[in-house]
């Protein structure tokens, strides 16, 4: 099937909530703030479509004058995983990122979310910090960044 990478549109947000549920057990986007996402002008949000259907996301958040941008949000869809579409999806946040002027790309992950980690760690982020109790139950974020040279 083919995959394809695109900005986000309004009508993807019944699947990006139904993404958002199943492939995040808490700290979710709400659906307001998935709409309030999709239109906004200091972020990327990248989808990925498979046959047409929804299959994951990217969310990358610029500040206006700052050349590092973050990592907000990446996901795939729990029956796609293992499939190389993180690595891809992650690929295509880096590139959007570059094309907006961003020379560094940062993000938090969850210290015992060993697949993405493993994810980061493969794609060349580098560790510079924990910061403890971070997420809603209390588990730490790794800080991860890298340089988009
Ligand atoms: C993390 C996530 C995005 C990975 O997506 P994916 O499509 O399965 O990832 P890929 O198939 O592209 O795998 C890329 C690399 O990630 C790592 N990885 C992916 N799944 C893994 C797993 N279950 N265990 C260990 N490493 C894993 C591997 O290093 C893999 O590369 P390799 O197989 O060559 O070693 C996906 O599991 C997900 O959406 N999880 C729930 C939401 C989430 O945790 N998002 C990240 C928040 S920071």
């Amino acid at each position: 099937m083919t995959l394809r990478i695109a900005p986000a549109r309004p009508s993807d947000l019944d699947a990006l909530v139904a993404l958002e549920e199943a492939a995040f057990p808490g700290d979710r986007m709400s659906r307001r703030a998935l709409a309030r996402n999709i239109q906004s002008q200091s972020l990327g949000f990248l989808v990925a479509r498979e046959g047409g259907h929804l299959v994951g996301h990217a969310l990358i958040a610029f500040r206006k004058g700052s050349a590092l941008a973050r990592l907000y949000s990446l996901a795939v869809k729990p029956g796609a995983t293992g499939q190389g579409l993180g690595r891809k999806l992650l690929a295509a946040a880096e590139r959007h990122a570059r094309r907006r002027g961003a020379d560094r790309l940062r993000l938090e992950v969850r210290a015992d979310n060993a697949a993405a980690i493993r994810l980061y760690d493969r794609a060349g982020y580098t560790r510079f910090a924990q910061i403890e109790d971070y997420y809603e139950d209390g588990e730490a974020a790794l800080r991860y960044e890298k340089a988009l040279v």
